[in-house]
């Protein structure tokens, strides 16, 4: 029995390596700080999916593609209703769309991604939303999409390097629900939907939010120790440290850490994080000295989603619309090795008195 299957090795996967003692993460045969650097999120698609698709169209025509299926699915945000929280308007939102295994399925969970989240932002604040401009690219149209006003390309670029360091993770627990899901040929958008289900746990993609709160809290760089000292007490986690596989620092926070310092005006707040973030792992060491904590990829998330002017409770939906790249292609990949996932149990009940 292994209650958290760390030693089942469920898939096998030509989509990323998680490299766990080395602190490596590649995906598609490329290490995650060069695609982050480098690439659009209509370049990860096409990366991330290519050789799961026989119609995958080049990139430009990918991309096109996407701003075509945004304008498609911002005919449904009206269907939704008030009141939901970010993440549950755009499982909400996804559960409309046509659930089949399709291309034109995955494009149009990805392109509904940053509709229905934006939309979500926008109508919580009361304002309207702002119907996609299919010319931008995704990550320019999402933040217009959140101000009505066409982002500068320190910030799309930014987000586009977020959501590529976030397209893909191994088998991770919302990769591995998404798995399981699509082993029963019940379709992509179901699949996208079990991750998203899986993700918004605060041990898993909902973490980031409470990362700011935790900064908020904490206030002052004087208090760091105190406050990390009395939540440790208290047995509670500190968020954006500690990872079930990384032995080592998470490659994807220096990835992040990057692209936020490449934004103007953040100097102080990295200064502040990184001041907060020495003094977690220090005091982390010190309460495990056997197990290494180190700091994870949603500490950084926070700082670079906030810095491009996201609200917090938006920030697990805005990590789904990065890692629904890696749901698809997962859920392709597991179709195509055609097993059931079924795992048995072990009964621990009563038995039946036998006469
Ligand atoms: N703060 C305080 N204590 C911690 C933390 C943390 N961030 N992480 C682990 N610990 C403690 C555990 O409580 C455990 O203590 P115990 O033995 O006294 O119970 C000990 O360290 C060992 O825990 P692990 O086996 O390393 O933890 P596990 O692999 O079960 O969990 C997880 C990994 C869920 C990420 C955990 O580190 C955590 O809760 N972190 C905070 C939440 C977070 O940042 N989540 C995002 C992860 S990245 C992602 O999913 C996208």
């Amino acid at each position: 029995m292994d209650s958290g299957l760390e030693n089942v090795v469920a898939a096998e996967t030509v989509l990323s390596d998680v490299d766990g003692q080395n602190g490596r993460l590649v995906i598609r045969g490329w290490p995650i700080e060069m695609l982050s650097a480098s690439m659009a999120f209509e370049d990860a698609a096409h990366l991330v999916w290519q050789g799961f698709f026989d119609d995958l169209p080049d990139v430009r025509e990918l991309g096109a593609r996407l701003g075509a299926a945004r304008r498609e699915v911002f005919g449904l945000v009206s269907e939704l209703p008030d009141g939901l929280d970010v993440v549950s308007f755009l499982r909400a939102g996804w559960a409309l769309l046509p659930d089949d295994e399709s291309l034109d399925t995955a494009i149009r969970l990805a392109a509904a991604g940053p509709v229905f989240t934006a939309a979500a932002i926008r109508r919580a604040a009361g304002d309207a939303p702002i119907a996609p401009d299919a010319d931008l690219s995704q990550s320019a149209d999402f933040l217009r999409m959140l101000t009505g006003v066409v982002p500068g390309q320190a910030e799309a670029r930014a987000l586009d390097a977020y959501l590529v360091t976030v397209c893909d993770h191994g088998l991770n627990a919302s990769t591995f629900a998404a798995r399981v899901v699509a082993s029963t040929r019940a379709g992509l958008t179901s699949a996208a939907i079990a991750g998203i289900s899986a993700l918004k746990g605060p041990l898993h993609g909902g973490a980031p939010g409470p990362v700011l709160d935790m900064l908020d809290a904490i206030g002052e760089p004087e208090n760091a120790e105190r406050w990390i000292d009395s939540a440790l007490a208290k047995g509670e986690r500190l968020m954006g440290f500690g990872h079930r596989v990384y032995r080592v620092r998470d490659p994807r926070a220096d990835a992040l850490k990057a692209a936020v310092a490449r934004l103007p005006g953040t100097t102080g707040r990295v200064a502040f994080a990184e001041h907060i973030e020495s003094a977690v792992l220090g005091r982390l060491a010190r309460k495990y000295p056997q197990r290494r904590l180190e700091t994870n990829v949603e500490f950084y998330t926070a700082l670079l989603l906030e810095a491009i002017g996201l609200p917090r409770e938006a920030f697990t939906a805005v990590f789904a619309c990065g890692r629904v790249l890696g749901w698809t292609a997962h859920a392709r990949e597991q179709i195509e090795e055609g097993r059931l996932v079924r795992p048995r149990s072990v009964y621990k009940g009563p038995v039946p008195e036998m006469a």
